[in-house]
């Protein structure tokens, strides 16, 4: 499913907010989307379609500090990353293939590893399912720990 096809299916609530049958919410936010997950302990769910639509985004569920950035690597998997720096905490965001730190500069590959400092360690890598069209966030099992 192309984005714009998602995109038209889903009535605006707002300026930039969506919500879909599923409670499913975008919320573009700098050039990337926001989906908000169904929870449940130790795991967030998001439709495979949304995620398809977009190629990357952010998935954050209310009480969260920092989102996860999410991205589809190839037909076999999905990268799941929580977005927090490990040099300080701060947010990192997608750009030219890379997830850039905008503290102090700290770079990672779009599979967490760091490409430079001052960040000495790994995004914080999560295990991903697919289930019946739906990608699951496994945030007990951290991939590489
Ligand atoms: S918090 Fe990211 S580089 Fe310092």
């Amino acid at each position: 499913m192309r984005r714009r096809d998602f995109v038209q299916r889903l009535p605006v609530i707002g300026s930039g907010l969506f919500l879909g049958a599923s409670g499913l919410t975008l919320q573009a936010c700098g050039g990337i989307a926001y989906l908000a997950p169904t929870t449940a302990p130790g795991r967030l769910t998001v439709p495979r379609a949304a995620l398809e639509a977009e190629g990357e985004a952010f998935v954050q569920a209310p009480g969260m500090s920092r989102p996860i950035y999410v991205r589809r690597a190839g037909p076999d998997g999905v990268v799941a990353l929580l977005a927090s720096c490990t040099h300080n905490g701060c947010q990192p965001s997608p750009v030219g293939g890379r997830l850039l730190c905008p503290c102090h500069g700290s770079e990672f590959s779009l599979e967490g590893r760091v490409l430079q400092g001052p960040a000495e360690r790994p995004l914080t890598r999560y295990e991903v399912t697919e289930e019946a069209g739906d990608v699951v966030i496994w945030l007990d099992r951290v991939v590489g720990a």
